[in-house]
């Protein structure tokens, strides 16, 4: 970042494709309130037009879209600092990926594993938006020069194709213009895993809402939820490494070490020899002291619709200040008269 001439941007986006999770809290939400108190200057987006690659119901839309804005905000995410807005407000997002469409190649875009997997084996009727998502993806980053992108891991290869776009627009049209952004991978520590499979991510797609918990969930839910956590008979050992191929603990485990801000192994040393009859009442009753707080402050939130809503257009007023030249000067670049 020191030899950039490009000063130091934070642009993350989640879509609002359905409810918040624990994952989506502890592996962003939270990331995104430490880089807030930072020396950086920090965007967070809730990514609508990328939410519409696959069927939502407009209502349900709206829905989850404040839902996410109040997550952000229960989470200690601060509008006077952060700038926070739902992407289709700002429209120099959809403009700057038209450009980016006629920049990447249909090579590129086919490779992308992201697609494969939602697109399924009837690629034939994924929508066309699905296939160029990350054009559009591309377009959040650098309609902001944003240096610095912390996503998790199933990420990375949309983020290693925004570079590539960055670069190939700047050899082809011989400017020095768009970053190469850096990808701020999460680690191991914070992914969440599905309390019922420790190979698979937490999602909000998973159809068995006991694989999550959700940041709506009350403490009876939450309660529930741990207890029936999928896990093995085998007591806590002393050491991470002995967890390597037991997920379900390791995941338990690093869950209670993201909500207790503690490692890993000092939990593992607190909790060692433990059954998990004596561990889960634990990690429920710190997840209901962690996260029942930020339901409530949800929960209030979403009572003033008219309230999120004006904080997102303030949000994106910000954001438009930033996109706007950075939008103008790619057209001229690419010789596109604005008269
Ligand atoms: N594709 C991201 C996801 O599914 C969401 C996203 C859209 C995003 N635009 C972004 C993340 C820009 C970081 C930066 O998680």
């Amino acid at each position: 970042m020191s030899d950039s001439p490009f000063t130091p941007r934070v642009f993350s986006g989640i879509q609002p494709s359905g409810g918040l999770t624990l994952g989506n809290y502890l592996g962003a939400i939270k990331r995104f309130v430490d880089m807030q108190e930072d020396d950086f200057e920090t965007i967070y987006c809730m990514v609508d037009m990328h939410a519409i690659t696959v069927w939502q119901d407009p209502e349900a839309l709206r829905h989850q879209t404040r839902e996410l804005a109040a997550g952000y905000i229960a989470a200690g995410l601060d509008p006077a600092k952060s700038i926070m807005f739902n992407q289709s407000q700002v429209a120099e997002h959809a403009q700057l990926a038209w450009i980016f469409n006629c920049v990447a190649r249909m090579g590129w875009m086919n490779r992308m594993t992201q697609f494969k997997d939602k697109a399924g084996k009837n690629r034939e009727n994924a929508s066309v938006g699905l296939f160029t998502y990350p054009a559009l993806m591309a377009a959040d980053i650098l309609v902001y020069h944003a240096t610095h992108v912390p996503v998790g891991d199933d990420q990375k290869q949309h983020l290693e194709l925004t570079r590539d776009v960055a670069t190939k627009f700047n050899h082809d049209f011989g400017v020095d213009f768009f970053p190469l952004t850096e990808p701020v991978i999460e680690g191991v520590a914070t992914r969440v895993m599905s309390l019922r499979d420790g190979s698979k991510k937490m999602s909000k797609s998973d159809p068995s809402d006991m694989s999550r918990i959700n940041m709506t969930d009350d403490a009876d839910a939450i309660a529930k939820k741990i207890r029936k956590a999928k896990t093995d008979p085998e007591p806590l050992p002393a050491t991470l490494d002995e967890l390597s191929d037991r997920p379900e603990a390791r995941n338990l485990i690093n869950i209670y070490a993201a909500l207790a801000e503690e490692d890993a192994q000092t939990v593992l040393t607190q909790f060692e020899g433990k059954q998990f009859g004596d561990f889960k009442p634990q990690l429920s009753d710190l997840a209901v002291a962690k996260l029942s707080p930020i339901a409530d402050e949800m929960a209030r939130l979403m009572n003033d619709p008219a309230e999120i809503d004006a904080i997102l257009g303030k949000g994106a007023a910000r954001a438009r200040e930033i996109a706007h030249p950075i939008l103008a000067r790619t057209y001229d670049i690419v010789g596109m008269i604005q008269s």
